[in-house]
Formats: structure tokens, C-alpha cells, sequence
């Protein structure tokens, strides 16, 4: 069955997720969390797929924090495992629309065989440049703007930059991907509002919807709903930020 998206006027370019709820779905329904980080992964293709449908260049999902190397071995093994299954299965997905699959993070923290899974498709999806799928995997916003700041602390030390001529695009240019545009809308899902430590520099001025549905549940219907509702937000302000008038 193919679900009809929404009518709409503008779409964000990018659209970042924090998945959250995988854990508490499954001891609802009585499975074990790597069973409910599975249903997760069904999840992440319905948004794709939504996100195509729709117009949304980019989606960056926040699949491994930093904080989550604390998790029990078995489930940071089984998330591992997940995600090579994930990619032997569906990369087929991404060739056929034309996803770029990038990652966010610290990829040389992976085990060696997930990160050259991972490298594998990542290489053979970079020729893409309409769709991206960002991962966001050890990923950390603190470590990621500690590292831009290492880079520009070296800058400044090899005499190629003064401290005064720090500007924000210096930090911005030296996060994980900085050819990316933020995010204009972040979804939360499982009802929790928090930032975990996501996407801090990029989300300044992002949207930010939070949705008590589960992420497992999360499909094509509660994206449409999430945009229908980023659409309503901007038309408020439309007057402000919009010169559409003048077209
Ligand atoms: C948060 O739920 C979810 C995660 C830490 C992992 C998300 C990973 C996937 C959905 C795997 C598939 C990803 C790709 C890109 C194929 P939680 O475990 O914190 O849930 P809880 O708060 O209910 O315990």
C-alpha cells in the first residue's frame, strides 16, 4: 500500500530524529530491546521512503551516542550487528532512490568490521547527491565541538589563524559535516524533551517537535503529521521570514 503524502507548500531541507523508545515499546509488547531497535529499523526506512515522497533532501538519525558505549555489551553487540544486517539487506533501498548514506560521528571508535561495512556503502552511495541518510553513530555534540575546537586551536598554532579572527562559520566548518545545512525541524520521539546532547551547534534555530509515539511506531503518517505541523509553525511567522510576497 503506498500512503499518499500531505499536500504541502515547503518541506525542511533536512529533518534530524532523535529515535527514541525503542526499549519501552518492546517491554510493552513483551520483546526484548534489540527486537524493539529492530522495529526501529523498519522505521528508518518508512522515513525514507516518507522523506522522498515528500521533497526532504536530508535525514539524520540518531542511531549510537557516546553515552550509549555504557550500555550493556550485549545490546551495544546486537546494535552492531543490527546495523550491518540493516545495510546487507536494504542497501538494494538505497541505491534504487538514490540515498547517500553518510555518518556522523566517531567512526573510528566502531569495531573494524562495522566500520568497513560501513565505509563499503558509504563509498558506493557517494556519487548520490539528491537524498542523504546521515547516521549519526558515536556521536556526541560535546565531542564534536571539542574537536572542531582542537582543529582551530592547531590553526592557530601553526600561525595560519589569529584568536580574533575566530567567526562562527570556523567552528561550523570544522563540525563532522559541514557541507550539510542544519536541520530546520528535529523530531523527539517517545515523549521525552530533552536534546541528549544532538546536533547543539546545528539545531539553534531548528524546530523542534516531540511526539509521545514510540519509534518503532514512528512511520510515514506521524512524519506527514510532523511536517504538516512544521508547515503551520512557519506560516505564523510567514509574514517575518518569507518573501514569497514578492514572487
Ligand atoms: C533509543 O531507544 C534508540 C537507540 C539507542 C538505537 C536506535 C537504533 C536503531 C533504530 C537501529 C537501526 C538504525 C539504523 C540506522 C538502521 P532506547 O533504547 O533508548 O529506548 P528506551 O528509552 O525506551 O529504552
Amino acid at each position: 500500500m503506498t500512503l499518499q503524502p500531505p499536500s504541502l507548500k515547503s518541506v525542511p531541507q533536512h529533518v534530524a530524529l532523535i529515535m527514541d523508545g525503542n526499549g519501552r515499546w518492546a517491554e510493552a509488547k513483551g520483546k526484548s530491546r534489540i527486537e524493539g531497535h529492530q522495529e526501529g529499523a523498519q522505521s528508518v526506512r518508512a522515513i525514507l521512503r516518507a522523506a522522498a515522497a515528500t521533497g526532504v533532501e536530508v535525514i539524520t538519525v540518531y542511531a549510537f551516542s557516546t553515552e550509549n558505549w555504557k550500555r550493556p555489551p550485549k545490546e551495544i553487540e546486537g546494535l552492531m550487528k543490527l546495523l550491518i544486517e540493516s545495510l546487507n539487506t536494504y542497501e538494494q533501498e538505497l541505491h534504487d532512490s538514490q540515498i547517500r548514506l553518510r555518518i556522523m560521528g566517531q567512526l573510528e571508535r566502531l569495531p573494524t568490521p562495522v566500520r568497513k561495512r560501513i565505509e563499503k556503502t558509504m563509498r558506493e552511495t557517494e556519487h548520490y547527491a539528491k537524498h542523504t541518510l546521515v547516521i549519526a553513530l558515536s556521536y556526541g555534540a560535546r565531542a564534536e565541538i571539542t574537536h572542531a575546537t582542537q582543529q582551530i586551536a592547531q590553526a592557530i598554532s601553526n600561525g595560519t589563524l589569529k584568536p580574533n579572527e575566530i567567526t562562527e562559520d570556523h567552528i561550523t566548518n570544522n563540525l563532522y559535516l559541514p557541507d550539510l545545512p542544519n536541520p530546520e525541524l528535529m523530531i523527539r520521539t517517545s515523549g521525552e524533551v530533552r536534546l541528549s546532547n544532538f546536533m547543539l551547534w546545528q539545531l539553534s534555530y531548528a524546530e523542534i517537535i516531540v511526539t509521545d509515539t514510540f519509534w518503532p511506531e514512528f512511520r510515514e503518517p506521524q512524519f506527514y503529521e510532523a511536517l504538516q505541523q512544521f508547515e503551520r509553525r512557519k506560516r505564523r511567522f510567514g509574514a517575518l521570514d518569507s518573501n514569497k510576497g514578492f514572487s
